[in-house]
């Protein structure tokens, strides 16, 4: 993953580095760098730690630098492996990794090149430089470079006694910016994504894949794949800079858990209108799309994932096939099925490599593809037959929270739009369904009031080892997310389950230090489940239910929420389960915004 940023500027190019490098921050966050080039040779600055350490550390400047912020792969997070990576004169920064490292590293060893890093990157830096020496200009060297990596990546390099940078980028994001569009004196950047250059650039180019090219003072060059000198569409950036603030809150996460009555409303309010589902909507074409499709696919991971698995059940309640895959599994399964699937990518990035990967291997397969990420410049979007943008604002804590709801806000929106599309939506249904929708945030504004009773739960979970998270239909992806969400940002060990699984196995964990979490929604299961959670009370469990109905849980501690039905229960409810998994961290004392060993958009296989 990691992030990556260049500018050759006519000023210190220091602070647009580090601010840029702390809007990348999502992207990784173990340890940084900068490296600066000229004719006074090379200078590099790297820490273990984030980028506030390295504003921190030694002021070293420069009008033209490269910098990075790393998720370590390859070599663990030390001042050492810290990008940039210098050999000699040369300096590199890599998001990606480089599959055949080992063999190349094993050559240069032979070749009596020493390494003074772990990491894959390194092997770039000597044959950057070995090219260099061979009378290679910077750009050539790259492109020699280049066909002798495997797997994705994105580069930039800088040399001593140039002022410029090379980059590449290959199967990894990389654009392109500049400060001004017609004078003959500006900035250019380079740059993992465009959140890097606001308030820098007053425009951005996305490199296509193979593109290889030079930033100069005043000038960029792109080389595409075939060796042409080519133009990317320049879109223009807004020069206001969105910086995002906290506000009231201690923590992005609990600003954005706020923020869900908001971000659901902007969800919904695009695809209907009083009664119905404004299937136009949803993109030129997409109507018959829907109905020629023999089935869904949705590609997903992580939080996105088990969204989509929330709405493999609504599609199914009308009938249409889906199936729910998880990208790194899907990209190599080989499906017989993909043709005339409808491939859905839910990712709050767009830029999820194992669900770009899976996308575009469901396109090759035939299906019709469609993105539905919060990101509408990001690489699925770009790619997809259809976008349907989520909306949710930026999300700056790693665990998602918004985006997770939005998700489900348009998986359901798509679901009855597909049965729409095919007559399989009863006008009725339609009307409860979009009704529900309206509803939607003011139960979430009441689920949020919730929050003081979650305090108290939060501070007996923060005691425990472990907690368990049940739930059926529904409820049960949403388990899966309750847990992974408690995991993620208090370090917990936690597991979901689906209530009818319990004792296949996990009832040999219930004992009375164990904290079980039922998600009991007043629906025609839910005597099945509260059966499940007399099981678990059966064998002494610590018993806490999250609940639409008003049924008798005996000793359990419950918390009873209003959820609108079956079509907004799981919206709802992942509400008081945010909460709980917030503030059992904050008792924890964790680094809630950004968990150890976490990114938010995660770039490599
Ligand atoms: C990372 C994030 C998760 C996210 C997952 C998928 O692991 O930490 O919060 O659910 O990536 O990300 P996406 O951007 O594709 O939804």
């Amino acid at each position: 993953m990691c992030g990556i940023v260049g500018a050759v500027m006519h000023e210190d190019a220091r602070r647009f580095l580090l601010r840029g490098l702390s809007a990348l921050e999502y992207r990784g966050y173990d340890s940084a760098g900068l490296a600066f080039a000229d004719n006074a040779g090379l200078r590099r600055v790297a820490v273990a730690g984030r980028v506030g350490k390295l504003r921190r550390a030694g002021n070293v400047q420069g009008q033209t630098g490269i910098g990075h912020t790393r998720w370590a792969t390859h070599g663990g997070p030390s001042e050492q492996n810290a990008h940039p990576i210098v050999s000699g004169n040369v300096a590199v920064v890599h998001n990606g990794i480089i599959e055949n490292h080992a063999a190349l590293r094993a050559d240069l060893l032979a070749a009596g090149r020493t390494f003074s890093s772990e990491t894959d990157t390194e092997v770039v830096a000597h044959l950057l430089e070995l090219a260099l020496e061979d009378g290679h200009d910077i750009l050539s060297a790259m492109q020699q470079t280049a066909e002798k990596l495997e797997g994705a990546l994105a580069l930039a390099a800088v040399v001593a006694g140039q002022e410029e940078i090379v980059f590449l980028r290959r199967g990894s994001p990389l654009i392109i910016g500049e400060s001004e569009i017609k004078s003959e004196i500006k900035s250019v950047f380079l740059a993992s994504d465009s959140q890097a250059l606001e308030g820098a650039a007053v425009r951005i180019a996305y490199l296509e894949d193979g593109d290889c090219g030079l930033l100069s003072s005043n000038s960029v060059r792109v080389i595409n794949a075939a060796g042409e000198e080519v133009e990317r569409a320049w879109h223009s950036l807004s020069s206001s800079v969105s910086v995002a603030s906290l506000g009231e809150h201690r923590h992005f996460m609990q600003k954005e858990i706020f923020e869900q009555p908001f971000s659901a409303a902007a969800a919904v309010q695009p695809y209907i209108n009083d009664k119905q589902i404004l299937l136009r909507r949803f993109g030129h074409g997409s109507a018959e799309s829907f109905r020629r499709a023999k089935s869904v696919l949705i590609l997903a991971c992580g939080t996105s994932y088990h969204a989509g698995m929330i709405a493999r059940y609504w599609l199914h309640r009308f009938g249409v096939p889906c199936r729910v895959e998880i990208g790194s599994e899907y990209r190599y399964c080989a499906d017989p099925q993909a043709n005339m699937a409808l491939a859905v990518a839910v990712s709050q990035s767009g830029e999820t490599a194992d669900t770009l990967s899976a996308m575009r291997a469901a396109k090759a397969g035939g299906a019709t593809t469609v993105a539905m990420t919060n990101s509408p410049m990001s690489a699925m979007a770009r790619e997809a037959d259809y976008i349907i943008p989520a909306a949710a604002g930026p999300e700056i804590g790693v665990a998602a929270t918004k985006s997770f709801t939005s998700q489900l806000v348009q998986l359901l929106l798509l679901s009855l739009a597909i049965a729409k599309a095919r007559r399989v939506l009863p006008p009725a249904e339609e009307e409860a369904a979009v009704l529900a929708l309206r509803n939607l945030p003011n139960l979430m504004r009441q689920a949020l009031l919730l929050e003081d009773e979650i305090r108290l739960w939060a501070a007996e979970f923060a005691t425990s080892h472990g907690a368990l998270f049940i739930g059926r239909h529904t409820h049960y992806p949403l388990a899966l997310e309750g847990a992974l969400k408690l995991k993620e940002i208090s370090y917990l060990h936690a597991e979901g389950c689906a209530a009818g699984e319990l004792k296949h196995g996990l009832l040999a964990l219930i004992d009375s230090r164990m904290p079980v979490v039922g998600l009991a929604p007043n629906n025609e299961l839910a005597l099945k489940t509260a059966s499940n959670l007399a099981e678990v009370a059966a064998r002494g469990g610590r018993l806490y239910v999250l609940t639409s109905g008003d049924a008798d849980f005996g000793d359990a501690r419950v918390l009873r929420l209003q959820d609108g039905g079956e079509w907004t229960s799981s919206m709802i409810f992942a509400v008081p389960l945010q909460l709980l998994a917030y503030h059992t961290a904050l008792v924890k004392g964790t680094d809630i915004d950004k968990p150890r060993n976490l990114a938010k958009s995660v770039t490599v296989e």
